[in-house]
């Protein structure tokens, strides 16, 4: 159930950047990670407000740019719903995200962007590459989670 929640959210974010990725892909996702729970990746972190799905982030070993195979984990997925944005949400799973992340032992964790460069740097992360990733450009992010 809510494994189908974050695949419609998702689907509707990101059919058109990422067609590639089917609504049964992003269900099948889902499902692995609610099995996953917090004891391994891939895992979701999911934000409600009064009982209502607004948001998820997830936390993965890989990532799709597989050019990175020695950068891991990767932050991946943040999406909020339209009516919820602007309100810290995605913030506060970025933030949850990390904590995650350190409390499993990492030291740094990844991402990819096309839009949202200026939002991760305010929440402290850096870029470490510039490439070009399904016909567009694409940024590689790190954060340092002992900085
Ligand atoms: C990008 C996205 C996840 C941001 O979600 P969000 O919950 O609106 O993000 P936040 O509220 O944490 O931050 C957005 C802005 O609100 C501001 N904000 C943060 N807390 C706030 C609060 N309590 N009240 C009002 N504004 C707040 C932030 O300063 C930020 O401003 P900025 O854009 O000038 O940096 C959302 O727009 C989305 O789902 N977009 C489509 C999918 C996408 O692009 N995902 C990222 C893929 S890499």
């Amino acid at each position: 159930m809510l494994a189908s929640i974050l695949a419609r959210l998702n689907f509707a974010e990101w059919a058109d950047t990422l067609p590639e990725i089917t609504h049964s892909a992003w269900d099948n996702f889902y499902q692995e990670c609610a099995m996953n729970g917090d004891s391994s990746l891939p895992t979701t972190i999911v934000a409600t407000f009064h009982g209502e799905v607004v948001g998820s982030v997830s936390l993965e070993v890989i990532d799709d740019i597989d050019k990175f195979p020695h950068y891991t984990p990767w932050i991946s997925g943040l999406v909020v719903a339209r009516d919820y944005r602007n309100k810290g949400i995605a913030s506060q799973l970025m933030q949850n995200a990390s904590r995650f992340a350190v409390e499993m032992g990492y030291s740094k964790v990844f991402l990819w962007t096309y839009e949202q460069e200026t939002m991760y740097q305010r929440l402290g992360w850096s870029v470490i590459h510039r490439i070009p990733f399904k016909g567009r450009g694409a940024v590689i992010m790190v954060l340092d989670l002992e900085g």
